[in-house]
Formats: C-alpha cells, sequence, structure tokens
C-alpha cells in the first residue's frame, strides 16, 4: 500500500517537473514567486506626501482575471526585476494609477487611440486627475469583459457619475436597464465606452436623434413594447426634425435651438406616457423655446402621428383632398393649353 502511494507520487512528481520544463506553467511559476509576498496583506507602499497604500493582490481575481493564464506580472510591471525593488518617485496614489495606466496601451493600442478622442482624456490633459483611464473602469489584476451583464456598464460609470445615475434609474429606461432587460439604453449605447464625445456641444445635440433612433426606429423591438414605431419617420418630416437634420448635415450650428428628442421627452429622466403625466408636462416643454403659447398649441400639432381618418381625420381630409385635386388640376391645366394648340394649329 505504502509501495503503490510512493510510486503514485512520484509519478505526479516528475510529470509536473517535465511539464514546467515544457514552459506550460513557467507564467505562473514566475506569478507565483511575485505573489509570494503580496498574496498576502500587511506590506505598503509609501508616497511622498506621507500616504501609503497597501501591496496586496488577491491571488484569486488574479487568476480568474482575463489575463490570468495568458499574461505574467512583469508583463505590465517591466520596471520590476529585483527585491527589495527600486524606490519610484509618486506623489500620491493617484500618480501611481496614472502612471501604470500607461502600461495598457502596449497591447491594447486601438482602445488607446479611441481614448485620445474623448471627453475624459481631455480632461485629464487639462490636468484633471480624477478623470478616468482604463485603470478606473477595468481595474487592475481581476479584469473582466465589462460586456456581459450589461447593467455593469451603468455601475461602472455610475460609481462617479451619481447625479446622473440616480436620475437614470428612475427614468423608463433605467428602470428596466437595472433590472437586467437588455433591449434599454445603458450609459454606452448613447455616449460609447472609449471615446465619449463632449456632450455639450451642438452638434452632438443634433446628432443625438440618431442615437434615440437605433432602437426606436426599430420595428421589431417597438412592437414588443407596444410602441409607435413611426416616432423617427414623424420627427423627421415635421419642421424641428427637418431643420434639424439639416443643419446637422451641414455642420451648422442653428442661430437658436430647435427641439430634437431630448428637448421633448428628457435625457436621463425620460419617462412613459402610458401613465399620461408626461403628456400633460409637454406644454411646458414647448414653452421653453415658445414662449407664453396657449395650451391649445400642442392641440394643432400632430405630435408623432401620422393624420388618419381616426386621429386628425380633419387634416386627413385636407390632405387626401390636396392629393386629389392637385394632380387633377394639373392635368386639366395641361388639358387645356393643349386644346387650345390644336384649336390654333386647326384654325388656318
Ligand atoms: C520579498 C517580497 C517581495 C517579492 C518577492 C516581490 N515584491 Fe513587490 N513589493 C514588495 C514590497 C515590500 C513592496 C512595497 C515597498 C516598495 O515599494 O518597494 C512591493 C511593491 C511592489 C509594487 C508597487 C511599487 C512599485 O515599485 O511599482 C509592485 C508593482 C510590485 N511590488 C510588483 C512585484 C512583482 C511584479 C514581483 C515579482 C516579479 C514582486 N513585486 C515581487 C515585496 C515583494
Ligand atoms: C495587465 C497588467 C498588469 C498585470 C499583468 C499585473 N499588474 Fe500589478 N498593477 C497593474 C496596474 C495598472 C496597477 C495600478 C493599480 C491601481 O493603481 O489601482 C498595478 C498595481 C500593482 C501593485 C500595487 C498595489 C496595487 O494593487 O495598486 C502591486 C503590488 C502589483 N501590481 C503586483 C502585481 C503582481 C504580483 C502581479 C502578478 C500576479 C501583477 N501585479 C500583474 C497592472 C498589472
Ligand atoms: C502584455 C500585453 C497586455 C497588457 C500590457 C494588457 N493586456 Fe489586456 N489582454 C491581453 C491579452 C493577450 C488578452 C486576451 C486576448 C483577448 O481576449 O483579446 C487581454 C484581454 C483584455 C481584456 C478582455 C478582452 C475581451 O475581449 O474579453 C480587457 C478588458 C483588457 N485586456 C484590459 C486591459 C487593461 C485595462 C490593461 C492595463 C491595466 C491591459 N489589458 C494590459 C494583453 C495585454
Ligand atoms: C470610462 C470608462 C472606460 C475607460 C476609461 C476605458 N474603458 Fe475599456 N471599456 C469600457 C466599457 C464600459 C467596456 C464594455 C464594452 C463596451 O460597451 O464597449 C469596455 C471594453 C473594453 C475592451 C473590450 C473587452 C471587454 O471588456 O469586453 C477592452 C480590451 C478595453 N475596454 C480596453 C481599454 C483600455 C486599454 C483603456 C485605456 C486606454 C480603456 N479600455 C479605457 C469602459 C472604459
Ligand atoms: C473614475 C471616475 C469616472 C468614471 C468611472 C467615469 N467618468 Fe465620466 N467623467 C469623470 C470626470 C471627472 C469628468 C469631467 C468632469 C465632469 O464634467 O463631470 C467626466 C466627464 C464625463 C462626460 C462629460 C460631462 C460634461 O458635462 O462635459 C461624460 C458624457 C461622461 N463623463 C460619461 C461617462 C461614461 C459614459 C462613463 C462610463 C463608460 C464614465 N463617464 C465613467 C469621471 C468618471
Ligand atoms: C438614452 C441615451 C442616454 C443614456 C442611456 C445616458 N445618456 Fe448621458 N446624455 C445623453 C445625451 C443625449 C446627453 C446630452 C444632452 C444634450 O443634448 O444636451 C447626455 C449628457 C450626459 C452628461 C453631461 C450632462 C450632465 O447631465 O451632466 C453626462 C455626465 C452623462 N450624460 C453621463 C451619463 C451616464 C453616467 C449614463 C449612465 C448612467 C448616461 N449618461 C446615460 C444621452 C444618454
Ligand atoms: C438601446 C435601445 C434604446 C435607445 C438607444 C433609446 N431607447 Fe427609448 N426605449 C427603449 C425601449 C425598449 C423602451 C420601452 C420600455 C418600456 O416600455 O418599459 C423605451 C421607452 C422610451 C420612452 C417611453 C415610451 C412610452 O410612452 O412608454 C420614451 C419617451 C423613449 N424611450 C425615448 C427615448 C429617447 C428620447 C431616446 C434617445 C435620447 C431613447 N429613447 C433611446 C429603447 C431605447
Ligand atoms: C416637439 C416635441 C417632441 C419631439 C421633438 C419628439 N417627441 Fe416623442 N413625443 C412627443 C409627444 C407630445 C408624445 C406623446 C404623443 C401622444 O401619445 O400623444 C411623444 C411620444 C413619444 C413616444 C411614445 C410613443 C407611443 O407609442 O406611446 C416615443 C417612444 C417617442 N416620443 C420618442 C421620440 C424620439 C425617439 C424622438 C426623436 C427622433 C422624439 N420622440 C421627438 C413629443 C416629442
Ligand atoms: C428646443 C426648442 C424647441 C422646443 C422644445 C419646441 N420647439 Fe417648436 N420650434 C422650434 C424652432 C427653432 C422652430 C422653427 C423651426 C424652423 O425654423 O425650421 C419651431 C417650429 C415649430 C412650429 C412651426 C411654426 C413656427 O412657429 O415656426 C410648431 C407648430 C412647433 N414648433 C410646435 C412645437 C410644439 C407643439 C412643441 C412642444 C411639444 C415644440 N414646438 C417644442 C424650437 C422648439
Amino acid at each position: 500500500m505504502i509501495k503503490t502511494m510512493l510510486l503514485l507520487f512520484l509519478t505526479i512528481a516528475i510529470a509536473s517537473v517535465c511539464w514546467e520544463a515544457h514552459g506550460g506553467t513557467t507564467q505562473n511559476a514566475e506569478a507565483g514567486a511575485c505573489l509570494d509576498c503580496h498574496g498576502q496583506k500587511g506590506d505598503s507602499m509609501r508616497f511622498q506626501d506621507g500616504s501609503k497604500k497597501e501591496v496586496f493582490v488577491n491571488a484569486d481575481e488574479w487568476a480568474q482575471s482575463v489575463h490570468g493564464n495568458i499574461l505574467t506580472c512583469t508583463d505590465c510591471h517591466r520596471d520590476i526585476s529585483g527585491v527589495p525593488h527600486t524606490p519610484k518617485k509618486m506623489q500620491d496614489a493617484r500618480d501611481f494609477t496614472l502612471q501604470q495606466s500607461n502600461t495598457c496601451q502596449r497591447c491594447h493600442y486601438a482602445y488607446f487611440t479611441r481614448v485620445l478622442d474623448s471627453i475624459h482624456y481631455e480632461m485629464l490633459k487639462s490636468g484633471l486627475r480624477e478623470a478616468p483611464t482604463c485603470v478606473d473602469c477595468h481595474g487592475s489584476h481581476g479584469i473582466r469583459s465589462l460586456k456581459t451583464p450589461r447593467l455593469e456598464v451603468n455601475n461602472r460609470c455610475g460609481s462617479c457619475h451619481t447625479d446622473v445615475f440616480d436620475t437614470y434609474k428612475k427614468s423608463v429606461h433605467g428602470k428596466l436597464a437595472m433590472a437586467g432587460n437588455n433591449d434599454v439604453p445603458v450609459c454606452t449605447d448613447c455616449h460609447g465606452a472609449h471615446a465619449i464625445l463632449n456632450p455639450n456641444q451642438t452638434q452632438f445635440h443634433l446628432n443625438s436623434y440618431q442615437i434615440c433612433a437605433k432602437c426606436h426606429a426599430d420595428q421589431e423591438k417597438m412592437k414588443r413594447y407596444g410602441l409607435n414605431p413611426n416616432v423617427l419617420t414623424t420627427y423627421l418630416e415635421d419642421f424641428h426634425g427637418a431643420s434639424t437634420k439639416a443643419y446637422a448635415a451641414e455642420l451648422r450650428d442653428p442661430k437658436k435651438p430647435i427641439a430634437t428628442c431630448t428637448d421633448c421627452h428628457g435625457i436621463h429622466d425620460i419617462v412613459s406616457f402610458k401613465g399620461g403625466i408626461a403628456r400633460a408636462n409637454i406644454l411646458k416643454a414647448c414653452q421653453r423655446c415658445h414662449a407664453q403659447v396657449p395650451a391649445t398649441f400642442t392641440d394643432a400639432w400632430l405630435s408623432h402621428y401620422q393624420a388618419s381618418i381616426d386621429k386628425y381625420p380633419a387634416v386627413w381630409i385636407v390632405k387626401w383632398a390636396y392629393r386629389i385635386l392637385i394632380p387633377l388640376i394639373i392635368l386639366g391645366l395641361i388639358l387645356h393649353i393643349l386644346l387650345h394648340l390644336w384649336r390654333l394649329g386647326t384654325r388656318r
């Protein structure tokens, strides 16, 4: 019995030595050496301003992360060689994070180039150290894909943008998103994740209807929620939409603000019309731009409806009267001219 156990032990030992010699786990072995110290709590690094930060790395989180089986510690910490490490000059913990964030771009260059155009990067360059870098959104040793579950994105952006997040959570979109629904927008559907543009620019505002159109012009999706799928087409046929589209296409800023989807519906606080409250507030939205119009102002407007025999029959009748009468009149005119010419031709 003891003999068999010894034999088994020996076989496993030899096999594992061969495996390591083969290169199979050298990466993990290297990480293991670092984790001998860093896998335990207690040690800290010190900064020039007198503050400290623990140098603990959670080995389990690291092993399960996207890099755990692929990279080793020194793939990112290329400046670490001996122990004790050569001390670095760093003002505080934020300084360290900003420095370490630069390592990501070595392998994920495409993402880095996208970030270059973002409002966050612009803020960072202008000296706002709190603006997020790769590490603030992704973490360092426990990185997992942020694509699923989608609501994780909201938590990530919302951890800094708490005001917007609180408002959003109560909106028609946010309520469903936080319950795990994938049909409603999370922060990145409207803003993107890396190339986040400055939302206060007029051109962003003019083009914002296209963000909404991604879903609200999707017939299938809208049918599932019993919503009107023609909100985009009716908007673009309307004076507001037609003007917005023209200005956006010409990259021109309008002299006075024109209504886009968000001017009437709100942005992070969009509510449903199903309860009826939203409809009562619509007049207030119009009055922001059409000062002092009477309550009947909204009645004279088709909203997102195409005129039909049931809805706005008067408009429908006028529209069809025009559609029938105008061709008839033109036909009559042509006939009149032809008959006239014919008469001229036959009168000698
Ligand atoms: C003998 C224990 C020990 C070993 C082994 C060790 N470290 Fe450290 N490490 C420390 C201590 C203590 C600190 C905090 C003091 C300091 O900054 O030197 C530290 C700090 C760090 C820091 C933060 C400070 C800096 O200079 O960037 C990093 C990153 C780091 N270690 C990475 C590694 C890596 C990677 C390995 C493996 C190649 C490793 N360490 C191996 C003890 C160790
Ligand atoms: C994908 C790149 C990457 C790999 C791989 C990596 N690190 Fe780090 N490490 C970072 C970044 C980025 C920071 C800065 C984190 C911060 O400031 O919040 C960091 C910080 C540290 C620190 C300072 C304490 C802290 O958490 O801020 C230590 C210690 C450290 N790493 C050790 C290790 C060890 C040990 C390994 C291997 C098991 C390892 N790192 C693998 C990117 C990496
Ligand atoms: C030495 C090269 C290297 C460095 C440095 C590096 N990564 Fe990676 N990263 C990889 C590889 C390889 C993969 C796995 C391949 C893949 O899925 O794209 C990966 C995967 C990822 C993924 C998941 C990708 C996916 O599609 O699921 C994220 C997120 C990520 N890395 C973020 C970071 C961040 C943030 C940093 C900086 C702290 C960083 N990486 C530093 C090589 C690197
Ligand atoms: C403001 C937060 C934020 C910053 C800053 C950021 N990312 Fe991301 N990143 C995300 C989100 C959210 C996703 C999820 C996918 C999506 O919605 O596009 C993502 C996706 C990714 C992916 C695809 C893998 C995945 O998670 O599914 C990689 C790789 C990646 N980021 C790398 C980086 C690198 C490298 C940097 C720094 C140059 C960076 N990111 C900066 C938020 C951020
Ligand atoms: C680590 C904190 C942090 C995280 C995480 C973060 N942001 Fe930011 N964000 C900032 C800071 C700081 C600013 C610049 C100051 C400001 O205007 O609020 C900013 C600015 C912005 C702006 C421009 C605001 C304006 O008024 O000009 C938008 C839009 C934005 N972030 C969206 C996002 C989205 C979307 C995410 C998630 C993918 C995200 N942020 C994640 C900190 C963060
Ligand atoms: C349905 C699309 C949509 C969603 C979802 C969305 N936003 Fe916005 N957000 C916008 C639009 C559009 C603007 C700019 C409005 C304008 O045209 O003036 C904006 C503006 C902002 C601003 C700058 C103005 C302000 O109010 O401070 C920040 C910051 C911001 N969003 C962050 C977020 C965060 C964080 C989330 C997720 C919790 C989020 N947004 C979700 C569409 C969206
Ligand atoms: C990722 C897809 C998506 C995007 C992008 C999106 N929405 Fe929605 N929206 C939905 C879905 C799905 C619902 C239905 C939710 C429900 O019925 O509870 C909805 C509901 C609504 C409602 C409530 C309708 C009602 O009366 O019940 C309004 C208003 C609305 N969205 C406006 C907007 C505006 C404005 C934008 C752009 C700033 C936008 N949405 C962007 C998917 C989206
Ligand atoms: C000038 C103001 C205004 C603009 C601009 C506007 N809407 Fe509306 N929207 C309304 C009003 C008012 C209603 C309520 C209609 C009703 O049921 O009487 C409404 C209703 C809706 C509904 C609910 C439809 C349903 O089936 O109940 C959605 C979704 C919607 N709008 C999305 C959008 C989108 C997307 C845009 C931009 C492409 C947009 N709206 C532009 C005023 C506006
Ligand atoms: C963000 C500002 C804004 C909001 C909000 C707004 N409008 Fe307008 N509206 C305009 C501008 C600007 C024009 C002129 C467009 C043009 O010249 O093409 C206009 C034109 C009109 C016209 C055409 C007649 C005219 O006065 O030129 C009507 C009718 C109208 N809007 C109705 C409404 C209704 C109803 C609402 C509310 C549901 C509303 N608008 C909300 C900016 C707005």
